[in-house]
């Protein structure tokens, strides 16, 4: 299982005091040479975290996978078109959320998402759908030809349920494999940390977890290479 890391949150803490530091490239550099796979990182509408400045320079300097969370307005379309990364992942954006809250309606919309898709197809880039562990909408996500699905987990690690959990993760690998059936690549995430990707690495059709906020948090006291590294020898086994 690989793992990508999302660093939104060091651009939230830059951010705090509107100068250059902690820089989102230093924090990409140093995820990557602790074996992260990918950096995440996602351009708001109203850039609460990542400036369209931030993405230029990471795209420049990432050398592993650039995966650029996105709802799919034009605006945002048009910069993701410029920027070209390597994956992207549409995710839906409302403005007073706090984070990413609840996964895409492929269903209700099949045709917005087919044509965005489209445009990204032909510039080579791939494209992940992040949605609930649902099967009616993994369904809906294979039909418009999305390379990849990444499962919410957010239900799962919000709970503290023992019963709820294993009928959360009970659904999350019954989506995990129906996306592998499909021909999908599977990816997780949203909630995942030090106390829950256990369960989560148990299911081995998931082929990569993306994590933010629990690493970012840890980097506070032990340093961002040694957070990535606990989290990379729990995702490893
Ligand atoms: N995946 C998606 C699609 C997300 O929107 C987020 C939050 O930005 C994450 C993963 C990472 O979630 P967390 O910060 O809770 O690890």
């Amino acid at each position: 299982m690989r793992l990508a890391v999302n660093i939104d949150h060091i651009a939230t803490i830059r951010n705090a005091r509107g100068g250059k530091v902690p820089d989102p490239v230093e924090a990409a550099r140093i995820c990557e040479g602790a074996g992260a796979a990918g950096i995440v990182c996602h351009l708001r509408e109203d850039r609460r975290h990542m400036k369209d400045s931030d993405l230029l320079a990471l795209r420049s300097s990432i050398t592993t996978k650039m995966d650029l969370e996105m709802a799919a307005t034009e605006e945002i379309i048009e910069i993701a078109l410029r920027i070209k990364p390597e994956l992207i992942t549409l995710v839906p954006e409302r403005r007073q959320e706090l984070t990413t809250e609840g996964g895409l309606d492929v269903i209700a919309k099949k045709k917005h998402l087919s044509s965005v898709l489209e445009r990204f197809r032909r510039e080579n880039i791939h494209v992940s759908l992040f949605i609930a562990p649902d099967e009616r909408q993994i369904h809906a996500a294979a039909d418009i030809g999305t390379d990849m699905i990444e499962l919410h987990t957010g239900e799962y690690a919000n709970s503290d349920e023992e019963n709820e959990i294993q009928e959360y993760l009970q659904r999350i690998h019954e989506s995990a494999k129906l996306g592998k059936s499909l021909g999908l690549g599977v990816n997780s995430g949203h909630g995942l940390g030090y106390d829950n990707i256990k369960l989560i690495t148990a299911i081995p059709e998931i082929d990569e977890v993306s994590i933010g906020y629990a690493i970012i948090v840890r980097a506070l006291f032990v340093g961002l290479e040694q957070a990535v590294k606990e989290m990379m020898t729990l995702v490893n086994g």
